[in-house]
């Protein structure tokens, strides 16, 4: 399975401060900003490109230019919020769907509360959630935008555990995951280690 781990020493950098428990809601979120950002630039390097002609003030060129195909956009609530602004910060004309699933505490399955999608057929499709933990979650949000008409969506997460990857693999075959770190294990209670907690919970200060 194509997994992409980011590789660079300020996402390094970024993501050691996201981990520190002494790390603050307001700090958090722009942590979070600041390495969906770079995931968004990492996850969308093969978008497809024509050439256009423009001139300079100096002389013509041909340059190139983004192929026009909708990108879609799809958090996982609650968490994956924290992650939408760059995507829509970089590609004005994303849409964004979203699908809300929450992880029952006693047994770590996600429930499903909500799901509003635009339409997915012929569009490149980004489901993003920050924790990539058992798996659960993305393995269910992906089966949802399947169902929509999304074909090969990409999984973008900050944080991935080795059994999340496995499940994604074992689900959804061939789905490309972009992480900007793969940790050890899970704990027994589910929570990724070392990781950095509850994400929802850090990002929104409850
Ligand atoms: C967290 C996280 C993922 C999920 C990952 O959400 O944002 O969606 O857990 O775990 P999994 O891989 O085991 O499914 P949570 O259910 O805590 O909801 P929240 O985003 O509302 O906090
Ligand atoms: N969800 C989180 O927010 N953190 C984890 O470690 C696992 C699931």
């Amino acid at each position: 399975m194509p997994l992409h781990v980011l590789d660079h020493p300020l996402a390094a950098h970024i993501i050691t401060h996201l981990r520190d428990q002494t790390t603050k809601p307001a700090t958090f979120r722009t942590l979070a900003y600041q390495l969906s950002l770079l995931l968004a630039i990492e996850s969308t390097a093969d978008l497809p490109t024509e050439e256009k002609t423009i001139a300079t003030p100096l002389e013509s060129m041909t340059g190139s230019v983004l192929t026009h195909q909708p990108l879609v956009v799809v958090p996982i609530l609650r968490a994956g919020l924290g992650m939408v602004q760059p995507f829509t910060d970089m590609f004005p004309d994303v849409s964004v769907g979203y699908i809300g699933l929450e992880r029952d505490h006693a047994t770590a399955v996600a429930r499903s509360y909500y799901c509003k999608l635009p339409p997915l057929t012929g569009r490149r499709v980004f489901v993003i959630d920050p924790m990539l933990a058992t798996g659960g979650s993305a393995s269910n949000a992906l089966s949802v935008v399947k169902q929509h008409g999304a074909i090969n969506p990409t999984l973008v997460c900050i944080v991935a555990a080795p059994e999340g990857v496995a499940e994604v693999e074992k689900s959804h075959p061939g789905t490309t995951i972009h992480t900007a770190a793969l940790d050890r294990a899970l704990n027994d209670r589910k929570y990724i280690l070392p990781g950095l907690g509850d994400f929802g919970d850090r990002l929104y200060g409850t």
